[in-house]
């Protein structure tokens, strides 16, 4: 790495000058950990048709080892781990049918709210890797339960990774809020679309200080259909590609 960098300038986005692939693929990264791809189940992929079209292109780009998270989500995706567990097999056996090669597991994207707080109480949660569990909350105001629920995951034996913390609105006029969440022992994920500006300019400038003071943990497409894919495929041949490949994601370490 180093030496593949002696004797280059850094540009105005504080990137060195690296050549842009020519070849679309985040091989790099090897494992994704946050997607949409069970059939029917959110919203997400549609049908097994289509979660096999999302997957086959997730091959296509380089990775091997998958870990989707359908939403929990009681108003609205209320789903189980028998509803998880039962989508995931019948995608893992059209994987098989279809010579995709790639690893599928599932665990869940669980929404933050009171079913939340009772769901944890009551039943043991799916994890993406030993016990990180991954969480979301309200984009548009802070959940008041929010710090107690991260209190209790962790009381459980969870360490909660935080889902798109770039993406939380109520978080951007105070990036300590992101330190605190670190120093309370989660983990943060980044969505790889918030650094090509997908959601907006201002999500796009959080995740890149996020990235710039390594605050991120983990990164995941966050894909629910072929246009993010799309997204995707079209950052691994841009400037966007070093900002990811060159941070030390924990990706990897999902590739067993
Ligand atoms: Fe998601």
């Amino acid at each position: 790495m180093f030496s593949r960098l002696f004797g280059r300038k850094k540009n105005e986005d504080n990137q060195y000058d690296l050549p842009v692939p020519q070849v679309a693929s985040w091989s790099v990264l090897g494992a994704d950990m946050h997607s949409h791809f069970l059939p029917g189940i959110d919203d997400g992929s549609k049908n097994l048709e289509e979660s096999i079209l999302l997957l086959r292109n997730m091959a296509d780009l380089g990775y091997t080892h998958i870990v989707t998270t359908p939403h929990v989500f009681i108003d609205y995706y209320p789903n189980t781990t028998q509803t998880i567990q039962d989508a995931l097999a019948l995608v893992q056996t059209a994987i098989k049918e279809n010579n995709i090669n790639l690893q599928l597991k599932a665990a869940a994207e669980y929404y933050i709210d009171d079913y939340f707080m009772g769901l944890l109480e009551r039943e043991p949660l799916l994890p993406i890797y030993k016990n990180e569990v991954l969480v979301e909350f309200s984009m548009m105001f802070e959940p008041p339960i929010l710090a107690q629920a991260l209190f209790n995951m962790q009381t459980a034996g969870y360490k909660p990774i935080i889902a798109h913390p770039e993406r939380y609105v109520f978080f951007h006029h105070n990036i300590d809020k992101y330190r605190e969440l670190k120093d309370r022992g989660c983990l943060l994920q980044m969505n790889m679309l918030s650094i090509a500006g997908y959601y907006g300019q201002n999500v796009k400038m959080i995740a890149e200080q996020l990235l710039a003071k390594g605050l991120y943990d983990y990164c995941g497409t966050d894909a629910h259909h072929e246009k993010h894919l799309g997204v995707l495929k079209a950052m691994a041949c841009s400037k966007d590609y070093h900002k990811i490949a060159g941070y030390p994601f924990l990706n990897s370490r999902l590739c067993q």
